[in-house]
């Protein structure tokens, strides 16, 4: 279907394809993607093979059913090659990698990046390490803010209640340490609308305004961990507008290559992905966008080095000596991405499909339920889990994916979901499952019967004692 695009290929404007996802370059190792100069000219015109994308994980352990790819990610292996080179080249002559090639390389992939989430500017793409580094930067600022005398003690930051515990952590050492008031919006779980989530912020929002205080920064996920669920950022951002909130800062850990990412349409003033999840980078990049405005010029990495002052895409290209191989392959990822039907959006979409057809199966097969409806997941979803099984702790769901891991070749992590009074006897626990394109329909059918095996042999967590 896409052949006749591919007649074109040699034609195309670099900063043009990114977007079109029928494009299928074939030079993962010619580092500096021009492709032009490289390909021969008749390009390759076919998608990926199942035994094609089989040797691309291969490297994957076959006796695991890896559905947790929302944890780590995963890289192909025409990515890690490419990762070598780079590594290789830095080897072999540090100085003139250094002088020659590493600005250059990371500003190229901020360039792909800042296509494929329709930024303004290259300069408002930063590349950082992962989401927690990009939460330091936004919240080392905050923290400034206070102690500088620009925010009052008392004024009120917002998150939500499924922040990410480290980054929850992040907040407590840099605003509430600071002299900010944070407030946590609660969010029910199971949901079952955008509604219930929007509801629940606007009155975060009234808390955090209540006696004169102002809202300075709402930190929202943009797809929430455990339990993970969709939340209606654009929503939300333009709510925040209204209410006069000074900053917004999307953590989209699971962003890029997961869900929806356009920063037009979203709005925020910053907003952090990993490329290491669903973006199929090594470990570890992410990307920091941050909204041109004159208030950029106060971002600043955590780690300060010689290009302080510069800018922060600037400072994040050099923050000492260290291998900044995982930022220099994006466009390898491209290349990889773009042997999918579709490109990002195509895989984005059947992974989500997958994943959903996945979720139903199971909570078909145990008699429960979804923890969201379809359209407010991307390409995770929660299932709940027997009642039988006897989830009652935080503990418990470490117990048990321990076991599964070790009894069953199954990586997935569980979610307790504490019972709201003495009468609510529903499902206590919660299974997170992934769909990345390496994934089978065996993977699931294998936790399935794992968890039918344990409910059959009458097992409850209280059994384990580790
Ligand atoms: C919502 C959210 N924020 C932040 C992070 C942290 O990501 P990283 O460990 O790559 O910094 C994660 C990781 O799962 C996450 O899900």
């Amino acid at each position: 279907m896409a052949s006749l695009a591919h007649e074109n290929l040699d034609h195309d404007d670099d900063h043009e394809h990114y977007r079109n996802h029928h494009h299928h370059h074939h030079h993962a190792n010619n580092l500096n993607g021009d492709s032009r100069t490289h390909l021969p000219k008749k390009p390759r015109l076919s998608f990926f093979t199942e035994s094609e994308i089989a040797t691309e994980f291969a490297h994957h352990d076959s006796d695991v059913a890896r559905i947790n790819n929302g944890s780590f990610g995963c890289c192909p292996a025409s990515v890690l090659e490419a990762q070598k080179v780079w590594q290789h080249k830095f080897l072999a002559q540090p100085d003139d990698f250094y002088f020659n090639e590493l600005k250059k390389g990371i500003h190229r992939s901020r360039s792909i990046i800042k296509e494929i989430i329709n930024a303004e500017h290259v300069d408002e793409v930063s590349l950082v390490d992962n989401a927690t580094t990009a939460a330091a930067v936004v919240l080392q600022q905050t923290s400034w803010a206070f102690s500088e005398g620009r925010f009052d003690k008392g004024d009120a930051i917002v998150m939500l209640h499924y922040a990410y515990g480290a980054v929850k952590k992040s907040i407590e050492a840099y605003v509430t340490r600071a002299g900010g008031y944070v407030i946590e919006v609660p969010l029910p779980f199971p949901v079952s609308s955008n509604d219930e989530i929007v509801t629940e912020f606007r009155k975060a929002l009234e808390k955090g305004k209540a006696n004169g205080r102002r809202v300075r920064l709402a930190v929202i996920d943009h797809v929430t961990s455990m339990p993970c669920v969709v939340i209606p950022i654009k929503e939300l951002v333009k709510i925040c507008r209204e209410e006069g909130v000074d900053q917004v800062f999307v953590d989209a850990a699971h962003g890029i290559g997961c869900t929806a990412v356009d920063m037009k349409e979203i709005g925020a003033d910053f907003y952090a992905s990993n490329l290491h999840k669903w973006f199929f980078c090594p470990p570890s990049v992410a990307f920091l966008y941050c909204r041109k405005s004159p208030k950029l010029s106060e971002l600043h990495h955590p780690v300060v080095s010689h290009e302080y002052g510069n800018g922060l895409a600037i400072e994040s290209a050099w923050i000492g000596t260290r291998d900044y191989s995982p930022q220099l392959v994006v466009p390898s990822v491209l290349d990889f991405v773009n042997k999918f039907e579709g490109g990002l959006e195509g895989i984005k979409k059947r992974n989500h499909d997958a994943v959903v057809e996945m979720g139903e199966m199971l909570a078909k097969e145990w008699g429960t339920h979804l923890g969201c409806p379809p359209d407010m997941c991307a390409s995770m979803i929660m299932i709940g889990l027997p009642a039988c099984l006897g989830i009652l702790t935080e503990k418990d769901t470490l117990k048990l994916r321990s076991h599964l891991r070790e009894k069953f070749g199954v990586e997935v992590p569980i979610y307790f979901r504490a019972p709201r009074n003495s009468e609510d006897v529903t499902i206590t626990g919660y299974a997170r499952i992934s769909y990345q394109v390496y994934n089978k329909v065996d993977d699931y059918n294998k936790f399935k019967d794992a968890i039918n095996k344990l409910v059959s042999d009458g097992f409850t967590c209280s059994l384990l004692t580790t």
